[in-house]
């Protein structure tokens, strides 16, 4: 007669189970129950898929649930939709994912979920990847991290557009390439910010933090969005309402960051630039789809003068032969406005923070209404 006691709280902390077999079959029949144990656990356990690697000093923190299974992408790259839709299928369901932007998801993912899904939290302030229809009639909840990204994102708009407008990359290159020769009179000449008309489409944290930062500059701020005039904002902040029309036409510089939805996808389009002033700068740091690009590409050819700044292109990344990259009136950046090790840190934790307590059926500390 053979007693086999098998510790298996290596599986979690905390938790042991016992399995006890009193058998003469000896291994195999060891083996049999301690597989069958497993089947069981993983099916009863909480499944939590994260889609990209994370600091793993924050992946304890899912580890540390009680009775909770970790489906882990460790890839810097994306995650491909099969490999998502396998992971979420795997043990019974997900009952929670933790996304980036570059995620979709949509009807299949929560299909693959099994009916187990309760959140879904992405690493980011804007959530047009998720299929909120979907999510909300399946009663999914949803967070986002509102705030951390705020001032960093600020910082990088600022930084965008004194890039562009001052031919940064395009003067730091010429130096490296041999092309600055004597100090001349007007040579990579750009235009200047300071006491500049400044017209911000979409005001919302961000756009706030961004007018605080041009004030500095002296600038002459006016913004537009479809909430109107916020009176206690402009009495702060000098800044002035306008309708989109008056904000193209009377704009120097024009800064994009609203949120991408229905009724702002495209919204930039050929008629929309056409409004703005020849040598606009024009600063998109919200999403891609914000603008129509094939509209971009046509006006900068139209207009010498003009120049963008882009954080944010549709598709991301842009293919290597995208017109919008091999012109000088062009800055693009890949998608790097929330990129300061502090703040990507602090989106990281908010977005299992969030997962975590939408799993317990707590408050989230940011939970996005659907
Ligand atoms: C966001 O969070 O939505 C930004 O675009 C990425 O930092």
């Amino acid at each position: 007669m053979l007693l086999v006691i098998v510790s298996l709280d290596f599986i979690e902390q905390g938790f042991q189970i016992f399995c006890v077999s009193v058998s003469s079959a000896g291994s195999s029949t060891f083996f049999f129950y301690r597989e069958a144990f497993f089947a069981f656990y993983r099916v009863m356990a909480t499944s939590v898929v994260v889609t990209r690697r994370l600091p793993s000093a924050l992946l304890t923190k899912i580890l540390a649930r009680p009775s909770t299974i970790l489906h882990y992408h460790d890839s810097n790259d994306a995650i491909s939709s099969q490999a998502l839709l396998d992971l979420c299928g795997k043990d019974g369901g997900a009952s929670a994912i933790i996304c980036t932007l570059s995620d979709p998801i949509n009807q299949a993912v929560v299909q693959a979920c099994m009916g187990k899904l309760k959140v879904v939290s992405t690493m980011s302030v804007g959530y047009s990847h998720l299929d909120t229809n979907v999510l909300r009639e399946n009663n999914v909840r949803v967070g986002n991290t509102p705030g951390v990204l705020t001032n960093a994102t600020a910082d990088l708009v600022l930084a965008l557009t004194l890039t562009t407008a001052r031919r940064i990359t395009e003067a730091a290159n010429a130096a490296k390439v041999g092309e600055w020769k004597a100090w001349e009179p007007f040579w990579m000449t750009g235009k200047e910010l300071y006491g500049a008309k400044v017209g911000i489409v979409g005001l919302g944290r961000i756009g706030e933090s961004i007018v605080k930062r041009l004030r500095g500059f002296e600038c002459v701020i006016s913004y537009t969005g479809k909430s109107g005039p916020k009176e206690e904002l402009d009495r702060s902040l000098g800044t002035k309402w306008v309708t989109s029309d008056e904000l193209y036409s009377t704009s120097d510089f024009v800064i994009v960051i609203c949120a991408l939805t229905p009724e702002t996808r495209g919204m930039v389009n050929y008629e929309s630039f056409s409004k703005m002033k020849h040598d606009v700068v024009f600063i998109n740091a919200s999403r891609g789809e914000v603008v129509d690009q094939g509209a971009l590409v046509r006006i900068l050819k139209e207009r010498p003068q003009m120049r963008a700044g882009l954080d944010v292109t549709d598709p991301e990344p842009l293919p290597l032969d995208h017109p919008l990259l091999s012109t000088n009136q062009c800055v693009v950046l890949p998608h790097i406005g929330s990129a300061t090790d502090s703040c990507r840190s602090q989106m990281a934790e908010m977005t299992i923070d969030n997962a975590l307590a939408a799993l317990d059926d707590g408050p989230m500390p940011a939970e996005v209404k659907l």
